[in-house]
């Protein structure tokens, strides 16, 4: 496995191999989401790399940018394991020069649900995403569902201008108790992580009920209910259609997504579930 921490080096690598390349951007601190969409290019892919950086952009500054996980040597050890062919991890001044002024945006979806609580998050994914593809050139690229808004918004971007790359959406990964895996995981004991499973159990309630009865007020206000006992602070809860995450107000139509954001101890944690019959 090769570590590559510049441009140069990268764009030597790329120019020895074919055009059968997977990507999979993170910001590191991995876990078993992360691995389970790198397993996916290990196996449809002749070459995989995987890019681990930071993005201050997508942060805004009451956010956790200097707190957020940093575990490179446990990610180098998990990603050699899985037979990556590259980690990039290329530096903050490259990435941003000093005189860096550019920004990528998307006016619709991107605007709604995250876009609302964090507004620099959308400019700041899709700004250095699409460097990074740029960079990479894959053939394909892989995100998870667990940020189901995140991935809606990059199919967007390479839709909208026509970027030579499939975008390939992975399931979410979960613990025992049904908690969606993420790195910000780690600001949480083990207590507070089987309460935070609440989420998913919630969710899973709420797809039932909404088949029995299509009426969304009264399964929003259980969804609530059953959040609040748990002391958690709701930012959001929404019921969308899945195609264009447009909000549906009394009744759902299939194929939609339940979505909620919480903060929970001082973390903010997001879900969603699919209700697709
Ligand atoms: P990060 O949070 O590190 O996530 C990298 C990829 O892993 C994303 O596509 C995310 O959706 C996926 N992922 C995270 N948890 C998952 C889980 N439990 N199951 C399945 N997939 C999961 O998302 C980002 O980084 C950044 O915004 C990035 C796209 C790298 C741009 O900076």
């Amino acid at each position: 496995m090769k570590i590559i921490n510049n441009i140069k080096d990268f764009s030597q690598w790329r120019s020895n191999v074919n055009d059968d390349v997977g990507f999979i951007p993170t910001m590191g601190a991995l876990h078993k989401g992360h691995l389970s969409l790198i397993q996916l290019s290990v196996e449809n892919n002749e070459f995989t790399v995987v890019s681990i950086f930071v993005n201050t952009l997508q942060f805004a500054p009451n956010e956790d940018f200097n707190t957020y996980p940093r575990t490179l040597e446990n990610d180098l050890k998990l990603l050699d394991s899985l037979k990556v062919d590259v980690v990039f991890i290329p530096n903050e001044k490259e990435i941003y020069p000093k005189d860096f002024s550019f920004e990528i945006s998307e006016n619709l979806i991107s605007k709604k649900l995250e876009g609302v609580y964090r507004p620099n998050f959308f400019p700041g994914v899709l700004t250095v995403v699409n460097k990074l593809f740029n960079i990479v050139r894959p053939k394909d690229s892989f995100f998870g569902q667990k940020d189901f808004q995140q991935l809606a918004v990059i199919k967007k971007m390479v839709r909208d201008l026509s970027m030579p790359v499939t975008i390939h959406s992975c399931k979410t990964i979960r613990d025992k108790n049904g908690l969606a895996l993420s790195s910000r995981n780690s600001y949480l004991n083990s207590d507070e992580k089987v309460n935070a499973s609440i989420i998913y159990k919630s969710l899973l309630e709420a797809k039932e009920l909404i088949i029995q009865d299509k009426n969304i007020e009264p399964v929003k206000k259980m969804l609530e209910n059953s959040l609040n006992n748990f002391g958690m602070k709701i930012d959001y809860i929404s019921f969308a259609s899945l195609n264009n995450l447009e909000e549906m107000s009394e009744l759902c139509v299939c194929p939609l997504i339940i979505s909620v954001a919480v903060w929970f101890k001082k973390v903010r944690l997001i879900d969603n579930i699919i209700v697709d019959n």
